[in-house]
């Protein structure tokens, strides 16, 4: 480590001095941020052994999956955007594709589609590829062997981590679904069915061994040994429908990310099959239009500029979003005209219809190449990661194979099940994001790095379903119109409309003054403790010093060095 940070040092110094100015290029040292204590540690260890922030974001994910495996965990998906330091961002697609033999219509029963079939048991599972997208990251941008960044996980899995109020409470949500799988009572649940008490130690000794055994042969132990075998079999007995083939013929894909600006920001997304980084830039393309920057932040005039422009990218994200190896996403979502002419459709002070999706400029001709974690690092050579990851809902599918102590996702039931049925998350969708032999279901997952003038200034990404769009694009008004430190951007009360249903979440934290304010403006508001997760580092320009911040609504960590 001292080397290196020797060496990068004399970097930045030299920058410094060539560009005869004190911006630094990168901080001094090095972040992470992730939504529990002993993830940041390891990521923050990982840097300390001379692993850089690709090899940080790497063991956060891995030991999410341990500490936080209800969210997130190699039995799902995730997006990782890595900037280089030469300023290049790489976008490693790792979400879950359907298996080979899925179809539009396998959720239909009696002609009405299922929905707890595609959010609980065999057949909510996709092909997970989480795993992958690690180890490809750490094999392509990192300096540790794999195996120093999973043993470490592998050790927490086996001697366990004491279990809070905050992990009880989500488990708890879900125990009746888990007493319905062997393989997930024997990991989670005590011998009368129940979880463990607050306090008590969570030991998952096959998490442990399936972790070890990656460390030792390689990911070919979950792709194409061991796994699929054992997956297959389970997949038979229980009226699944992926086999061992999914999983050998399972891989990551390398997208472009989505490029926008934003009041002279460079934002850059993650693309299609995310619906993040396209309507986190048509939010703020629309926004543009208006001096939010001039307004109360505590007041309502900005709120309801910024749910008027979420309407109409949900209700364009319901239409056209899905995954680009099968659909055509047109690029003119992030159009600028295209922006501006919804914005003029905008009546401040007043909730105006937005009946269906909208038509961007040359739809058919510009197209996008072809509950969830999110967790950030950086260093001091110029690599940021923001890395979003997820099994979707709770424990996602409440299924582990047995003797593996993997959980295993619930993807599926984010692809469009049947016209007009909404998922977990109320969204609906169109052909677009029907489901179909190997096609990645479409996510609002958006990892984001913002940049000005060639310098990485922050980046930050949520947990929540749809809401983590309106949490991405609240951190950056907040950041840039408002001036707000990451701390206080991540922090500050949020609000989320989704286009349907039509009414506006609005956390508690705003004033009744606002909600009635807004209420008197049209809109239903639903008034909610709290709206999702979201974590954030930055570089502080004054003193060339990372920052890190961890949401306060849970018990997430930063750590900078
Ligand atoms: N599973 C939530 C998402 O990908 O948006």
């Amino acid at each position: 480590m001292e080397t290196t940070r020797f060496l990068a040092l004399t970097g930045v110094l030299i920058r410094l001095i060539t560009l005869g100015c004190f911006i630094p290029l990168t901080g001094f040292g090095a972040v992470v941020a992730t939504v529990h204590p002993l993830a940041s540690q390891a990521a923050m260890n990982a840097m300390k052994q001379g692993g850089n922030a690709v090899d940080a974001a790497v063991a956060a994910g891995l030991t999410l999956g341990v500490v936080d495996g209800f969210n997130s965990g190699i039995g799902g998906g995730c997006f990782l955007l890595i900037r280089q330091p030469d300023g290049s961002v790489k976008a490693i697609d790792g979400r879950e594709k359907a298996p080979a033999l899925a179809t539009a219509s396998m959720y239909v029963r009696n002609g009405k589609a299922d929905t707890s079939l595609s959010q609980k048991g065999a057949l909510a599972i996709g092909v997970p590829g989480a795993l992958m997208a690690y180890e490809s990251a750490n094999r392509l941008y990192g300096r540790l062997p794999f195996k120093d960044l999973i043993l470490p996980a592998a050790s927490i899995a086996a001697e366990g981590f004491t279990v809070d109020e905050a992990y009880y409470r989500r488990a708890a949500s879900a125990v009746e679904s888990l007493r319905e799988f062997a393989g997930s009572a024997a990991v989670f649940l005590t011998d009368s069915g129940a979880f463990p008490a607050v306090g008590s130690r969570l030991v998952q000794s096959d998490l442990a061994a399936s972790y070890r055994r990656i460390a030792g042969q390689g990911i070919n132990w979950f792709y194409g040994s061991r796994f699929p075998t054992l997956v297959d079999q389970w997949m038979k007995d229980h009226g699944g429908v992926m086999r061992q083939y999914d999983l050998e013929a399972y891989q990551i894909e390398n997208r472009k990310p989505v490029k926008s600006t934003y009041r002279g920001y460079d934002i850059v997304g993650f693309p299609p099959p995310s619906s993040g980084g396209v309507h986190v830039a048509q939010i703020l393309n629309v926004l543009e239009s208006f001096e939010i920057g001039k307004m109360d932040p505590s007041g309502a005039a900005w709120v309801q500029l910024v749910v008027e422009s979420m309407k109409r990218a949900f209700a364009d994200r319901a239409f056209w979003l899905g995954d680009p190896d099968f659909v055509d996403v047109p690029e003119g979502l992030i159009d600028r005209g295209y922006a501006r002419s919804l914005a003029s459709q905008i009546i401040p002070g007043r909730s105006s219809s937005v009946p269906s999706h909208q038509t961007p400029p040359e739809a058919n001709e510009r197209l996008f190449e072809k509950h969830t974690t999110h967790f950030s690092t950086a260093d001091e050579e110029g690599f940021w990661v923001a890395c979003t990851a997820t099994v979707n809902t709770t424990y996602g599918s409440k299924v582990v194979i047995p003797g593996t102590g993997i959980v295993m996702n619930n993807e599926m039931d984010d692809f469009s099940i049947q016209p007009g049925v909404p998922n977990a998350f109320g969204l609906l969708g169109s052909a677009a994001n029907k489901v179909e032999a190997g096609k990645r279901p479409l996510s609002s997952m958006s990892p984001t790095i913002v940049s000005k003038d060639g310098v990485p200034l922050f980046s930050v990404g949520a947990a929540g379903g749809p809401t983590i769009i309106s949490q991405v694009v609240l951190a950056i008004i907040r950041i840039i119109d408002f001036g707000d430190s990451i701390e206080q951007a991540i922090a500050a009360p949020r609000f989320h409309h989704q286009w349907r249903p039509d009414r506006i979440l609005l956390e508690r934290a705003f004033s009744d003054d606002v909600a009635q304010a807004l209420a008197a403006m049209g809109y239903t508001i639903n008034r909610v403790a709290s709206i999702g997760v979201s974590q954030a580092v930055s570089l502080r320009l004054d003193d060339g010093r990372f920052v890190g911040a961890a949401d306060p609504r849970a018990n997430g960590s930063s750590l900078v060095d």
